[in-house]
């Protein structure tokens, strides 16, 4: 877990604010949700099978006996709060944008936090495969905007009727390879087969480049949906490369999947993923509800972000007298309710003042010498353009 604080904070609320000026001009609205949730949740929504549930959840029992755990993900508790205002019954399409911390007991390593932050976005009540492509257009115009170097690796996981029997034949096939497997591939097969595909290790990758892939597998409207999405970001001008191995770690995807990964900060690091999430508002209780959305990691991204040069702005306030500070402080007090206001509390010289003015990169000294104390004016320059003037206190 890490402190984000100075360069790292203000680069932080860079990158918020401007994800939120994008997500708003593409028609979201702020939810934000608790850290804290019932254990079940997550079982239901990320999955048994998922290494998030399985081995990374803060999860404990509170004072009063309900098993909960800190949040690993946003999206079961946007769906959680979606169902909990009945906009399921309702069937109103809903967008919502999402920022906050995320916990994960991960094996600590470059890139990977315990606890982290996600922007994210979701998307309730649209069908139309066009709402996948803006989504992903938004994304794409995220890191434009930050000047993020990604490539988007797309699949399309399927649906009921396609998925189990493209799991079907995946299954057969790495039966028989099972003795050549690792350990995980073979816990996979076990629990959910399709997660075999995005096995890191490289002998079980060779071994499995002829297995069969989901993208020939389609039903004919999930292949219809597949296409469209190609097309709309061929249009789009965004670029893609397709992924048959790409299965995400969170098992409530259907359809369309993606991740942004980028080289800048390790191997392929993934920075954002996301996708289709059609069943999730049923398996949490709701009426069924279209779903699509997705979630950037912050941290990943501090070290790419470069925050505009700070200008100077509002006030120093420093004297060279108890008396002056006093007045200051009076004053300091009237500025803020406009502008920001510096109050320096031990006496100073101007060439001391001047310096404090521009270590805190303001925009105005206001100064109180003997002078001034004595005639009740204040001595003000400008650091930018280097005016001076003797004001009335
Ligand atoms: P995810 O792929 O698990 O998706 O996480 C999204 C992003 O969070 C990752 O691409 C990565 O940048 C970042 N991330 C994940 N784990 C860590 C970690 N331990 N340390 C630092 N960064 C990390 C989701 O969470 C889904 N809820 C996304 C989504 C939203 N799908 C639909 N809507």
């Amino acid at each position: 877990m890490k402190d984000l604080l100075d360069e790292d904070s203000l680069k932080y609320k860079y990158f918020i604010e401007n994800c939120e000026k994008i997500a708003k001009n593409y028609g979201y609205s702020y939810i934000e949700t608790p850290s804290l949730e019932e254990t079940a949740l997550f079982k239901r929504s990320v999955g048994e099978s998922s290494d998030i549930v399985n081995k990374e959840m803060y999860q404990f029992l509170d004072k009063g006996g309900n098993d909960v755990c800190l949040r690993p993900e946003g999206t079961a508790g946007i769906v959680r709060a979606f169902v909990q205002n009945k906009f399921d019954k309702a069937g109103v399409a809903k967008r919502y944008f999402y920022h906050g911390p995320m916990f994960r007991y991960e094996r600590p390593q470059k890139g990977r936090l315990r606890c982290f932050h996600q922007f994210g976005v979701e998307s309730f009540g649209q069908k139309n495969v066009t709402e996948d492509a803006t989504v992903i257009a938004m994304l794409a115009q995220i890191f434009a905007y930050f000047g993020i170097d990604t490539t988007l690796k797309l699949n399309s996981l399927g649906c009921s009727e396609c998925m189990p029997k493209y799991k079907e034949g995946l299954l057969e096939y790495l039966q028989e390879l099972s003795h050549a497997l690792c350990e995980d591939c073979n816990n996979r097969i076990a629990t959910n087969p399709i997660r075999v595909l995005d096995c890191k290790n490289q002998s079980c990758q060779n071994l499995l480049k002829d297995a069969p892939k989901i993208t020939q597998n389609l039903c004919a409207e999930c292949d219809e949906d597949f296409k469209r999405l190609q097309k709309l970001l061929d249009v789009a001008n965004i670029s893609y490369e397709i992924d048959t191995n790409l299965v995400r770690g969170l098992d409530y995807y259907n359809k369309s999947a993606f991740e942004f990964v980028s080289d800048k900060i390790g191997a392929q690091s993934s920075i954002a993923g996301g996708g289709r999430y059609d069943k999730l508002v049923e398996y949490l209780d709701g009426k069924a509800t279209y779903g699509v959305g997705f979630a950037i990691g912050v941290e990943r991204l501090l070290d790419l972000i470069e925050t505009p040069k700070s200008t100077r702005e509002g006030y120093m306030l420093v004297s060279s007298s108890k008396e002056g500070i006093q007045k200051l402080f009076v004053k300091a007090q009237a500025l803020r309710l406009e502008s920001q206001a510096i109050l320096e509390y031990s006496p100073k010289n101007l060439k001391n003042a001047l310096k404090l003015a521009d270590k805190n990169s303001a925009l105005y000294l206001l100064y109180i010498g003997d002078d001034e104390l004595a005639q009740d004016k204040i001595w003000m320059k400008n650091l930018s353009t280097k005016d001076e003037s003797l004001i009335d206190f």
